[in-house]
């Protein structure tokens, strides 16, 4: 991990992403968009594969024994394979190109995304799918991508050196507050839902039910409930369709040689709070007034 060695620069000075985009990117801005398509976009480390596993389900008849399919499988990564395109262990072998198999499923698809508005199909902007943008507070979204990075991209630096990346944009997809604000920007097109991870947990019923009728679904509330309890927290974690655990058995040849984190890893609003120091949050409130005040988007924690 590092932006010397890992990382190229697209549309300059706006987005840095892994060098293995530069083949699948002219793919994807040229990829064929369906109406019927549902998009989960996000930066990562917002709660998108909570999201993803909600959408999913709802689009699918609430079919729990189909979710037991390994999530990308079924809702795929669109950009999976340039984000690990350097990555030649064993694990990707259980995984086909991401680019392939967005073309080749049926419809309705379901498609999540980190990649930012700008790096989309073109044709999102006149076919006009139905995109559901999931956002969460800037400081908690750096802790959960530094063990993110920990986990699945050997990041070996300290939690202040991902800070600097991440306060100057030099994270995998880019500066979050700039991906952010794209989507927020279009919040009121009538296919785009923005969502917030604080939200999120605040009210469980009420999102799920927010994303059922925002997809034109007509479930019971019990159902939804039912649903609710599927994509809780404890049960993703223990989900190997969702949790990652095959793909990081296969990373990873021990336990011991595994971080000591979990990609469902604690699910909990202001965890910030366990790892700044008063400077670096007062930095991130510093880029969220200067990129996000124009357009009117905060967060509370
Ligand atoms: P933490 O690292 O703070 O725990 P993404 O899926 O976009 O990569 O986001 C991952 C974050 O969402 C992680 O945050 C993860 O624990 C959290 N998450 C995943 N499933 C969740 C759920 N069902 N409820 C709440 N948070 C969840």
């Amino acid at each position: 991990f590092g932006v010397e060695n890992c990382l190229i620069e697209v549309n300059p000075g706006k987005i840095l992403i892994p060098p293995k985009f530069k083949e699948l990117g002219e793919r994807i801005l040229g990829l064929e968009v369906r109406p019927d398509d549902v998009w989960l976009a996000s930066y990562p480390r917002t709660g998108s594969t909570w999201a993803q596993e909600i959408v999913w389900c709802l689009t699918n008849n609430l079919d729990y024994e189909g979710a037991k399919l390994l999530s990308q499988m079924r809702a795929p990564l669109l950009e999976l394979t340039a984000l690990f395109g350097n990555d030649q262990r064993e694990w990707k072998n259980m995984l086909t190109n991401s680019v392939d198999q967005v073309e080749n499923m049926s419809s309705p698809r379901c498609i999540k995304t980190h990649l930012p508005w700008d790096l989309l199909p073109t044709q999102i902007n006149t076919v006009k799918p139905k995109i559901i943008y999931v956002a969460r507070n800037p400081k908690d979204c750096s802790v959960s991508y530094y063990h993110y990075c920990r986990l699945i991209h050997d990041f070996h630096g300290t939690f202040e050196d991902f800070c600097e990346l991440f306060l100057e944009g030099k994270t995998p997809v880019g500066n979050m507050w700039e991906h952010v604000r794209e989507f927020w920007k279009r919040r009121d097109e009538s296919n785009i839902l923005f969502l917030k991870y604080e939200d999120m947990k605040k009210n469980q019923f009420d999102s799920v039910k927010i994303i059922s009728e925002f997809l034109g679904k007509d479930y019971s509330d019990e159902e939804l409930r039912e649903l609710v309890d599927h994509a809780s927290f404890s049960k993703m974690r223990q989900n190997p369709a969702i949790n990652l655990e095959p793909i990081l058995n296969q990373m990873y040849n021990s336990e011991e040689q595994k971080p000591d984190v979990k990609f469902i890893r604690k699910g909990q609003v202001g965890d910030w709070r366990n790892y700044m120091s008063n400077e670096l949050a007062d930095k991130f409130d510093e880029q969220s007034r200067k990129r996000w005040s124009d357009v009117g988007l905060n967060f509370d924690n």
